[in-house]
């Protein structure tokens, strides 16, 4: 692997080999997303416990200070709405010149594998691989659903994350599932992050989850909503991040959450 393509796998995945990942690109297909409505706003007091920021270009350039110290994963796929048609007809959104402009650390692009827009997808995934390895960016793929939630089981996130691997991704993130996730994990020959999904309804979910996916495999999370739309982002990210990086359980977790926000943290 040459120099700069080992630079900036190094700014997202720690020394300790483990990322936590702050995503705020929900905007590129469902609009103002609840408590994203001003991104530059919701990730002020939590961008310093997270690993890397995941965002569009268009947030980038207009909510966040370029003396930001993260490193940036720039979504560049997209071309669908939550009131279009299809949310898998998906394109390539970001010249490669624009990337770089930009000083991404790497890009992020969604597959959906089984859909009407698969070859088309996965097509897109190629040809970003391609343009980015030339310029030593890594590819991180999403394997998304959609609105299809359901499909989340161990045999079908395992086979899109091969499938992303074999194209080209440098990291795939993918969902979490309760039954045989370590398969999923196993099957895929680069690291994979747990994307979160929708709010689930108590952070003890979120850290069993949290810490599961890490015992069977994962490298750490790609996590949204279940951060930033809680009542306490802060306390959240800080036990998330406590999980990824100091080893804690999914109980341990629970009791620095409760310790921060009794202290109001
Ligand atoms: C949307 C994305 C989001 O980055 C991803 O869903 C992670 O965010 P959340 O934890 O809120 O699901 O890739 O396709």
């Amino acid at each position: 692997m040459e120099w700069g393509m080992k630079n900036r796998l190094n700014k997202l995945i720690q020394p300790d080999g483990k990322a936590l990942f702050l995503p705020i690109d929900h905007g590129y297909f469902q609009g103002p997303t609840t408590k994203l409505e001003r991104p530059g706003e919701t990730i002020k007091p939590i961008l310093q416990y997270a690993d890397a920021l995941m965002l569009t270009r268009g947030v980038l350039r207009n909510c966040i200070e370029p003396n930001i110290k993260k490193p940036i994963i720039l979504r560049v796929s997209g071309g669908a709405s939550v009131v279009g048609e299809d949310l898998a007809n998906e394109t390539i959104t970001t010249s490669i010149k624009e990337i770089i402009k930009l000083n991404a650390s790497a890009v992020s692009m969604s597959i959906f594998v089984g859909s009407k827009y698969e070859h088309q997808t996965l097509k897109n995934l190629s040809k970003l691989v391609d343009k980015c390895e030339e310029y030593g960016i890594p590819v991180m793929a999403v394997t998304a659903v959609g609105r299809e939630l359901k499909k989340r089981t161990a045999r079908y996130l395992g086979l899109c994350c091969r499938i992303a691997a074999e194209l080209g991704a440098r990291v795939v993130k993918t969902y979490y599932c309760e039954q045989d996730f370590e398969k999923v994990v196993n099957g895929c020959p680069v690291p994979v992050v747990i994307a979160g999904g929708p709010k689930v309804s108590t952070q003890l979910e979120v850290f069993e989850f949290v810490y599961d996916g890490l015992q069977k495999g994962a490298i750490g999370v790609n996590l949204g909503r279940n951060i930033w739309q809680t009542q306490n982002p802060v306390a959240s990210i800080r036990a998330i991040r406590a999980i990824i990086h100091d080893n804690f359980t999914s109980k341990e977790a629970l009791d620095l959450f409760n310790k921060l926000v009794a202290e109001k943290k």
